[in-house]
C-alpha cells in the first residue's frame, strides 16, 4: 500500500513509520511526506531517507480551502491508498477527509475518547490518572473523535511531570502507530458505518 504520512513538527513519528516499512515484508511503503510547515524538522529526516516531500506553509495561501486544494493535488500525483498524520497539527475538512475516507489515521497522544485536544499529558496527571497513553484512530470530520483502531496505555509514575509522561508515552506511539498502520494495510480492520471493524480470524 503506498503511503503519505503528513507532519507539522519533529516527525518522530514519520520515523518510525519510515523505519517499519523498511523491511521488505511490511505490506506499506511511504511514497511521499507532506508538511503544513517549511520549517518542520521532520522534512530533513524524511529527505535524508530518500522519501520525496511537499512543503505546504499554510501562511503561504490566502485560505484553508486554497491550501488544502494544493495538498490535495500533491496527493493526486502520488496518488496514495493512505494517510497517515502524525504530528500534523492542522484540521482537515469534511470535503478533504470525504476524499480519503476510512483511509486516513492519526496517533493522538491520550487514550480516546478521553483527553482529546491538546496538552493531553499535563491534563491526564491533573485529573490524577494512573494509566495514560496513545491512540491510533481513523480520521473524521470532528476533532480527534474518530473509531479506534488501536491504543497502548502507558503508566502514570508518581513524580511524572508532563515532560516525562510525554517521553515515555512517545515511545509507546513509534510502536504502536506501525502496527496500526499494518493492520489496515493488510485490511485486517475497516472503517464501516462511522465504525471501526476488526478481523478477528486470529
Ligand atoms: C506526538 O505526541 C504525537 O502523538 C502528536 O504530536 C507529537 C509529536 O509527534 N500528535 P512527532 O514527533 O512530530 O511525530
Amino acid at each position: 500500500k503506498r503511503v503519505v504520512v503528513f507532519i507539522s513538527g519533529s516527525g518522530s513519528n514519520m520515523l518510525s513509520l519510515a523505519d517499519a516499512c523498511a523491511s521488505p515484508d511490511f505490506p506499506a511503503e511511504i511514497v511521499a511526506v507532506i508538511s503544513d510547515k517549511a520549517s518542520a524538522g521532520g522534512i530533513a529526516k524524511a529527505e535524508a531517507r530518500g522519501i520525496r516531500t511537499f512543503a505546504f506553509e499554510r501562511k503561504s495561501f490566502a485560505s484553508k480551502a486554497e491550501h488544502e486544494a494544493a495538498m490535495l493535488a500533491a496527493l493526486d500525483e502520488v496518488k496514495p491508498d493512505i494517510l497517515c498524520l502524525a504530528g500534523f497539527m492542522r484540521l482537515l475538512s469534511g470535503d478533504f477527509i470525504n476524499r480519503y475516507e476510512g483511509r486516513i489515521l492519526n496517533i493522538h497522544p491520550a487514550l480516546l475518547p478521553l483527553f482529546p485536544g491538546l496538552n493531553t499529558h499535563q491534563r491526564a496527571i491533573d485529573a490524577g490518572m494512573k494509566i495514560a497513553g496513545c491512540t491510533v484512530h481513523f480520521v473524521t470530520e470532528g476533532m480527534d473523535e474518530g473509531p479506534i483502531v488501536a491504543q497502548a496505555a502507558v503508566p502514570v509514575l508518581s513524580g511524572d511531570g508532563a515532560e516525562t509522561l510525554a517521553a515515555r508515552i512517545l515511545t509507546f506511539e513509534h510502536r504502536l502507530y506501525p502496527l496500526a498502520l499494518k493492520l489496515l494495510a493488510e485490511g485486517k480492520v475497516r472503517m464501516e458505518d462511522g465504525r471501526a471493524v476488526h478481523d478477528v480470524s486470529v
